[in-house]
């Protein structure tokens, strides 16, 4: 495995690289998570790149960009046992050579605005722009991303389909922990007593599922005994709604193919999750 840190580097290494290439953008302290997806890029494409960096963009509070972990050496040994060919770890020098606040933007309207997009205002800005600017340096045929980032995954399609990117998205299940919380690296910021409160989102989440499989079309109604769930069980909520799969517009009541995405404050970890449900 190589792993190069500049761009005259990662294009030198890509194009020795013989046949289809498979990214999967990281931000580092990889988990079962991000190694489901390296073995979905590993049995699509010949080659796995990984990028691991932690963009600052994407960060609204500087507090979160600064406690975010970073355990480079694990993380490598990791993608080393995955058979993965190339890993990019670029300094944030690199990426943002002048100064964030005057680097080109991308920017995705609308999909972008609402959820973890209103509670973490120019998130997505960052994601799109980074996930781009890594598409452009590491021109991969595939890229493979996490449905439990449900609204990243359709802000980057969206971004592809408008901008015409040649890239090929693929998204893979959430990987959960055996009482269903979702995989995360915010996950390590939990104590004993909030990681047994933790998986009440994921309980939301599922029995709002088993309604709405049931028949009930009461969406509203849904989602205020959601909320009113995770507050009891001693989550903060942030949102919850019952959308549209596609694009997370609000569902007509004979729409078969939903997404419901919930996240919530606990302690110093903001915790987010969704589940997708066909009718
Ligand atoms: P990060 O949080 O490191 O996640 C990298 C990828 O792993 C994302 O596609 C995410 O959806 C996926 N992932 C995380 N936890 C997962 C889980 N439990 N199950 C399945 N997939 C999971 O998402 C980012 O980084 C950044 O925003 C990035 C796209 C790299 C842009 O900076």
């Amino acid at each position: 495995m190589k792993q190069v840190e500049t761009v005259a580097q990662l294009r030198q290494a890509v194009s020795r690289l013989a046949g289809e290439t498979a990214l999967v953008p990281t931000m580092g302290n990889l988990h079962q998570g991000h190694l489901a997806l390296v073995r979905r890029a590993r049995e699509l494409a010949g080659q796995v790149v990984v990028s691991i960096f932690v963009n600052p963009m994407q960060f609204d509070r500087e507090q979160d960009l600064r406690a975010y972990p970073r355990t480079l050496d694990e993380d490598l040994a990791l993608l080393r046992n995955e058979g993965v060919d190339l890993v990019f770890t670029p300094a944030e020098k690199l990426v943002y050579p002048k100064s964030m606040a005057v680097h080109t933007r991308v920017e995705v309207p609308g999909i972008s605005d609402i959820f973890c997009g209103k509670s973490r205002p120019g998130h997505f800005v960052g994601v799109s722009t980074i996930v781009c600017k890594l598409f452009n340096m590491v021109q991969p045929r595939i890229a493979v991303f996490g449905k439990k980032d449900y609204q990243q995954l359709l802000v980057i399609k969206r971004m592809v389909e408008d901008l015409a990117i040649p890239v090929e998205l693929v998204g893979v299940d959430t990987v959960r922990e055996e009482d269903g919380l979702a995989m995360s690296s915010r996950n390590n910021y939990l104590d004993a007593r909030q990681r047994r409160i933790a998986p009440a989102l994921y309980r939301a989440l599922r029995s709002t599922a088993d309604a709405l499989e049931q028949g009930d079309k009461d969406f509203p109604a849904l989602e205020q005994a959601a909320v009113e769930r995770m507050a009891s069980a001693g989550l903060q909520p942030d949102y919850f709604g019952i959308r549209r799969a596609s694009d997370l517009g609000r569902p007509a009541v004979d729409e078969q193919e939903l997404v419901i995405l919930g996240a919530a404050f606990l302690g110093m970890a903001r915790l987010i999750d969704n589940l997708e449900v066909r009718l």
